[in-house]
């Protein structure tokens, strides 16, 4: 470990961390690609890559203070690459992806950045995935506009003030979204505190002239 420690921690992570690793574990490969976006501090990606060491993880965000805790994070693990800056929000962000991947994971990013987030990240899964891949999408969602208990909708409301172009985002926007540019939304995981992990899949075939 480097003499200044750069790890930052999130209590979120470090509560569903282990859920959300249980359903990686259930769609594990050896030699699996997986490509995160929005990685945040990177304590994730350490659970991940040290409990499955035969996978590459590549963490990824837009913020330097994140990026330098994911590669404290990192450190020591092979499998856990030097994370790259990736904004969904920027032009043709999967750009900056040079190597291939085979699934993508956004843990609690859809909700705190603005709605045009959701097809920004659909954009990029549909150009970096293969027909058959999958983008995990966990969060708190709205379920044909409903939350699914009242602590989500206060939530909601909090992100809200926070920021008003933030907000917890409903699947028929993601689906939505996604059909454009062949993510086509397969079905959800029920995660604990009324989260929900959402599965994508990349189908058939993309037309790149889609608008983004
Ligand atoms: C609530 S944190 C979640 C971090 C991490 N996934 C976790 O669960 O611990 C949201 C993260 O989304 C990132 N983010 C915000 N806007 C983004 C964007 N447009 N593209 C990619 N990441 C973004 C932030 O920098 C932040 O690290």
């Amino acid at each position: 470990m480097a003499d200044t420690d750069e790890r930052l921690h999130a209590t979120a992570a470090a509560r569903n961390g282990e859920a959300i690793l249980q359903v990686l574990k259930a769609v594990h490969q050896p030699g699996l690609r997986i490509l995160e976006i929005a990685s945040g501090p990177g304590q994730h990606g350490a659970l991940f890559a040290q409990a499955m060491p035969d996978i590459i993880w590549q963490a990824s965000d837009p913020d330097p203070r994140m990026r330098a805790s994911e590669q404290a994070w990192g450190e020591g693990l092979e499998n856990m690459p030097a994370p790259l800056d990736l904004d969904v929000l920027k032009p043709q962000w999967w750009k900056a992806v040079e190597n291939p991947v085979d699934m993508m994971l956004c843990v609690n990013m859809i909700h705190c950045a603005p709605k045009t987030a959701i097809e920004g990240l659909l954009a990029g899964a549909g150009r970096l995935l293969e027909p058959g891949s999958a983008l995990m999408l966990y969060g708190p969602f709205t379920f044909n506009g409903m939350h699914s208990v009242d602590s989500n909708k206060n939530f909601d409301r909090m992100l809200r003030q926070q920021n008003a172009e933030w907000g917890v985002r409903d699947l028929n926007d993601i689906a939505d979204a996604g059909q454009k540019h062949a993510m086509v939304y397969e079905r959800f995981v029920e995660m604990p505190s009324n989260n929900h992990i959402l599965v994508l899949r990349r189908q058939g075939t993309l037309q790149e002239t889609t608008p983004i």
